[in-house]
């Protein structure tokens, strides 16, 4: 007999040809931490839409606290304690922390004139519920990625949250950060018995937090069990419906060839102190580091998106001088950043559109005109080689799940055909399976001879595919690895936070 919160049996959902969920069940019980794995486009996040009320779903029953309910919008949703926190937190960053949390009661309740002591108050003694320390006053638009999903839970705690959904909440989290988040979860699971459910692409994660897992693949449910059930190979398996295991990068670069890429005593702003290292084609070569120790900066210096005050660049031997991307463009440089989805995409354009736009000129014809069949060709030939899972590429690029958008930024780089790509976090938010084969993708890339710098605090998916790995501290290279000569406890515990 399980304590079950919330109840779906036979869920399905299809948007315009595409059957997102067929058959869904899933149970959610009280107080109990609950984690929904599946590969990208498998449906976790229309799944949760559609227990938030935001979607309607087609088939399937859905009951809450014993109720049946027929048809559910997001308030009735929130009346019955269900709450989501979604990857933008939906919260008003020119507001305060203060008003972000206190105001829909205030509005709610009708006042014309708003009591601002009240409102402080209000957020106060939420912030001191979940018993976290953030100031009332600045405006959200200011406070850390880590501080905003805390001000979403305050603000979900004070709507009598039952259950929180969140979905893939720790992408833009540090180490330090996840901890304490989880930590005032489990505050708020075991002192008020709130339910969790948690998406998480981090499959480690996911074994170490969750009590009850549930795994989704093509749109139906593939298990349901108690957390003691599975371990890392059968998540993979449930997921992909095959296992997984990686060959690491064994290209030996060609040390007689002079460097793609040299970087000599750089020094940039903001932080970025004598910098010095090569990249040869064919290398793969790793950057990490903790937060803050300069390795995005590094990638924005060498992309012209940083003011570089001395040292020298050279690519193909010829040195260069990097004002702005375009000159780094011209240059061959290519910079897939991590914030992929607010910074790379139109999200209101189409999937081929979006692959092509970097590229677009070098396909015109004589007469300046664009060929549409060159343009398809091209479309097709990274939709499959990327997997990028759609029914057809005119479609826009937000009918795409979050790990698919992802797919689509690395394609419009790739289709530019770099000399030296720079990835941050290429595989952030990417299902098991899917990393596996963007990993092979990037050692093929490299084979034919283009040079990556690859960004990652992802360990085993350095030690996977590099070379070497650069490991920064404090803006600086403080030692250079050779991934055949380290193993993954080695470099963490030289990245262990002081
Ligand atoms: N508004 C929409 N219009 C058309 N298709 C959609 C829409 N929303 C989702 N889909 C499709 O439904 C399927 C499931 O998408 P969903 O976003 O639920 O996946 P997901 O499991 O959350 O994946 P990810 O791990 O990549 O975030 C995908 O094939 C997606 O393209
Ligand atoms: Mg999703």
């Amino acid at each position: 007999m399980t304590n079950a919160f919330l109840r779906l049996t036979g869920i399905s959902k299809s948007f315009a040809g595409v059957q997102a969920l067929r058959d869904v069940d899933l149970t959610i019980e009280r107080g109990r931490v609950h984690c929904l794995v599946g590969e990208n486009g498998s449906g976790k996040s229309t799944l949760i839409k559609i227990i938030a009320g935001v979607y309607q779903r087609d088939t399937g029953e859905y009951v809450i606290d014993g109720k049946n309910l027929a048809r559910l919008q997001p308030i009735d949703a929130i009346r019955e304690g269900v709450q989501v926190i979604y990857q933008d937190f939906s919260l008003f960053p020119n507001l305060t922390v203060a008003e972000n949390i206190a105001l829909n009661e205030e509005v709610a309740e009708g006042r014309r004139w708003v009591n601002w002591q009240q409102v402080r108050n209000v957020a106060a003694d939420a912030l001191a519920q979940i018993e976290v320390n953030i100031p009332l006053d600045v405006t959200v638009g200011e406070v850390s990625v880590a501080n905003k999903q805390l001000i979403a839970v305050a603000k979900a705690m004070r709507q009598n949250a039952r259950l929180i959904i969140m979905d893939e909440p720790t992408t833009a989290l540090t180490e330090r950060e996840i901890r304490a988040l989880f930590s005032v979860l489990r505050k708020l699971q075991e002192r008020d018995g709130v339910a969790f459910l948690f998406v998480s692409h981090k499959l480690d994660e996911v074994l170490s937090i969750s009590e009850k897992i549930i795994v989704i693949r093509n749109g139906k449910t593939v298990s349901e069990g108690e957390r003691d059930e599975y371990d890392r190979a059968r998540l993979v398996y449930d997921m992909t419906g095959h296992s997984i295991t990686e060959k690491s990068y064994d290209f030996e670069p060609d040390l007689s060839q002079p460097p793609l890429l040299k970087v000599e005593n750089l020094n940039a702003e903001p932080m970025l102190n004598d910098i010095n290292f090569e990249l040869r084609a064919g290398e793969i070569v790793g950057v990490t580091g903790l937060l803050g120790s300069g390795r995005t900066e590094l990638a924005l210096a060498l992309y012209g998106m940083q003011p570089i005050k001395s040292g020298r660049i050279t690519i193909d031997q010829k040195p260069v001088d990097l004002r702005s991307n375009r000159d780094a463009i011209a240059h061959g440089i290519g910079y897939v950043p991590e914030d992929r989805l607010s910074e790379g995409l139109f999200l209101e354009q189409s999937i081929a559109k979006n692959v092509v736009v970097r590229t677009i000129e070098s396909l015109r014809g004589s007469l300046g005109l664009t060929d549409p069949a060159k343009i398809s060709g091209q479309v097709s030939q990274w939709v499959d080689a990327l997997r990028i899972k759609t029914a057809d590429p005119a479609l826009p690029v937000n009918t795409l799940s979050g790990g698919n958008q992802q797919r689509v930024v690395l394609a419009k780089w790739l289709a530019s055909n770099p000399k030296v790509m720079i990835l941050n976090g290429p595989t952030v938010g990417v299902d098991v399976g899917s990393k596996e084969e963007l990993h092979n993708l990037m050692k093929k890339l490299a084979g034919e001879g283009m040079g990556l710098l690859v960004i990652s605090d992802d360990i085993p998916e350095l030690l996977g595919t590099c070379n070497r790995i650069l490991l920064m501290r404090n803006g600086t290279i403080v030692e250079e690895i050779n991934t055949k000569e380290t193993n993954e406890n080695k470099i963490s515990s030289k990245l262990i936070e002081d």
